[in-house]
């Protein structure tokens, strides 16, 4: 092969195997693609140009372009692999890593520590057999006050100085945030037949001065059970068996005569001091005993009210603040510092 068309054919190859060892990136090859391997590339031309050749030469440069296109089409190939491990590993270069450097440190999380207290004590009222419901914070007058026998007027409206969301007028009816959960007994017991046994946690808000034991919005768990028999002895057992559980199986409890419109008889419930047992130091201000909340048997107008027959059923009903128990449980002497938020404070717990 001496021919013109040979030497055409050799040219063409340096010409292209140079030009692919020099492609920097991707774009550049398939650029090189076109301009050597494509329909109306350089190869192609010199396949046409055979039809100007005798059979002899034909035959010879035929064969000669067609096993450049193989070679080309093969560096090709290896060209575009070498390029793109080039780029993986530039890429591994650029990004390294020190892994030696000390990591950030993670910044953890807890509960707080009234939501701790709460679990505790629904865990203790769930392993009873209670099951846990919730209630809505923006309340109607009527499951606040009116269902719970305390009528507009009623003097123990007093017993809750309350924050209204909205009065009464153009006939809708009071709004109010919750002052307690006991309005939970009745959205219950409408809902329900007996026998009833849950615990309800949830917000309460007072219109109150605040001061080291008073808050303006406070965590309450209201419990209510009703079935046949019950009695002052099953509230008593029941209450005091939480106690135990979150404060020691020595403590003991005390119930004071008192009245809510709701219950009859009514209660104040109280612990005897877990930290003097009852002779008296700083964590209960020297009475030896720490008020839980209030408690009672369920009025009976009240089951009626809700269509169940009171002759056969009874029930007790207690409510609970949680903020105090906290207070007692971590040795907290303020109750404001639960929710100012103070990371340092919270952190400690
Ligand atoms: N709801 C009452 C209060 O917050 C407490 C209470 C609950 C009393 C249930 C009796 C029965 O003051």
């Amino acid at each position: 092969m001496t021919t013109a068309a040979a030497t055409a054919v050799t040219q063409l190859r340096s010409e292209a195997l140079a030009a692919l060892e020099a492609a920097p990136d991707q774009r550049t090859l398939d650029a090189w693609r076109v301009e050597y391997l494509g329909r109306k590339g350089k190869l192609t031309g010199v396949l046409r140009g055979l039809a100007e050749l005798s059979i002899d030469e034909r035959k010879a440069i035929g064969a000669a372009a067609n096993a450049l296109k193989i070679e080309l089409e093969a560096a090709y190939d290896a060209r575009t692999e070498e390029l793109r491990h080039k780029s993986i590993s530039e890429a591994l270069e650029h990004g390294k890593i020190d892994i030696t450097l000390p990591a950030h440190p993670h910044r953890r999380g807890r509960l707080h520590p009234v939501t701790q207290t709460l679990r505790e004590f629904l865990e203790a009222f769930r392993s009873m057999g209670f099951s846990i419901v919730e209630g809505p914070e923006v309340e109607l007058d009527y499951y606040n006050f009116e269902a719970l026998r305390i009528p507009p007027d009623h003097p123990a409206r007093d017993m809750w100085d309350t924050l209204w969301v909205d009065y009464e007028k153009d006939g809708r009816r009071p709004m109010l945030l919750r002052t307690h959960t006991s309005p939970a007994q009745i959205r219950i017991m409408e809902e329900h037949k007996p026998p009833i046994r849950v615990a309800v946690p949830g917000r309460a808000y007072r219109f109150e001065a605040t001061d080291t034991t008073h808050e303006w919005m406070m965590t309450q768990v209201e419990v209510l059970a009703i079935d046949e028999g019950l009695s002052l002895a099953h509230m008593k057992g029941t209450l005091l068996g939480v106690m135990r559980r979150l404060f020691g199986s020595e403590r003991r409890i005390r119930l004071q005569c008192s009245y809510f419109p709701f219950v009859e008889p009514g209660a104040e419930v109280a612990m005897d001091c877990f930290v003097c047992s009852g002779a008296g130091c700083a964590t209960c201000h020297g009475s030896g005993w720490i008020e839980m909340g209030g408690a009672g048997m369920v009025h009976p107008e009240i089951l009626e009210n809700m269509g169940i027959d009171s002759s056969r059923y009874t029930g007790f009903a207690a409510g609970m603040g949680i903020e105090r128990l906290a207070m007692q449980l971590y040795g907290v002497p303020d109750m404001r510092y639960f929710y100012q938020n103070d990371l340092r404070v919270l952190q400690q717990f």
